[in-house]
């Protein structure tokens, strides 16, 4: 069980909206006291680093989703572009590379601001043949572990990482290594699209730092109850957790 991450807020909220006004109206249930949110390629695409700034002012950590895969100088660039924002946390893809990835680093460790870095290893909507496509033999989980180690040996915080994938990761990482993890699912709750889901209590069990959680809470009736729900659930495992 990983309870070395003294971080007690372990909920990230994907703000996945199309436009700033259902962003902020969701915002207005949430409290930064309580969790962090995160912004990915669709909302920056549409609403920009205005909307980041203004989310990191008004009091969330913010974690920018963008998945940074590009030749070295220019992903440094973008992470100190995002640095810039006062995000709380940042990523790259690690198939990009020792060296983009030792620049995002560097870049990270130029700012006044530094955000966590953290890196994507195998995307989990990708299959065994979906790796075979793009010349990868090696099956996701072993290809999830090379990237993790390189990860880790460029200077990343930490991984995105399934579920699946968490308490591998952990035990091999070490107890410092930020894990992420999409796919959680409050016991009862409805799967959407994601194929294997996990609660969040398993997945803190499994060794998970960083919980990302979207549409269970941006599609409820009342989304700050439904986070409420998901602490008691934590609480009762986990009294130390927000
Ligand atoms: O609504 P839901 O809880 O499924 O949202 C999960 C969030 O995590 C989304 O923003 C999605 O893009 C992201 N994500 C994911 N699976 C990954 C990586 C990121 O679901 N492997």
């Amino acid at each position: 069980m990983n309870i070395n991450n003294k971080d007690s807020k372990r909920i990230i909220i994907a703000l996945d909206f199309p436009d700033a006004e259902s962003t902020r109206k969701l915002l207005r249930e949430l409290d930064p006291a309580q969790c962090r949110v995160k912004i990915g390629k669709e909302l920056f695409t549409r609403c920009g680093p205005s909307l980041v700034e203004e989310v990191v002012k008004s009091g969330f950590d913010l974690f920018l989703d963008l998945k940074f895969h590009d030749i070295p100088n220019t992903v440094g660039k973008a992470v100190a572009a995002a640095a810039n924002l006062g995000v709380w946390m940042t990523n790259v893809h690690a198939a990009g590379g020792r060296d983009m990835m030792i620049a995002a680093k560097a870049a990270v460790d130029d700012a006044q601001h530094k955000p966590l870095l953290i890196a994507v290893t195998v995307l989990t909507s990708m299959s065994q043949t979906d790796l075979l496509d793009i010349g990868i033999t090696m099956p996701p989980q072993e290809q999830v572990m090379r990237l993790a180690r390189l990860a880790g040996q460029c200077g990343m915080d930490g991984v995105v990482c399934s579920a699946a994938e968490t308490q591998m990761l952990r035990v091999s990482m070490g107890g410092d290594f930020v894990l992420v993890t999409p796919g959680i699912r409050p016991a009862g709750d409805a799967p959407n699209d994601q194929k294997r889901i996990v609660t969040p209590v398993d997945a803190i069990r499994a060794g998970s730092s960083y919980l990302v959680i979207g549409r269970p809470v941006t599609q409820a009736a009342k989304p700050g109850d439904k986070l409420n729900e998901i602490f008691m659930q934590l609480h009762g495992s986990f009294p130390d957790l927000c």
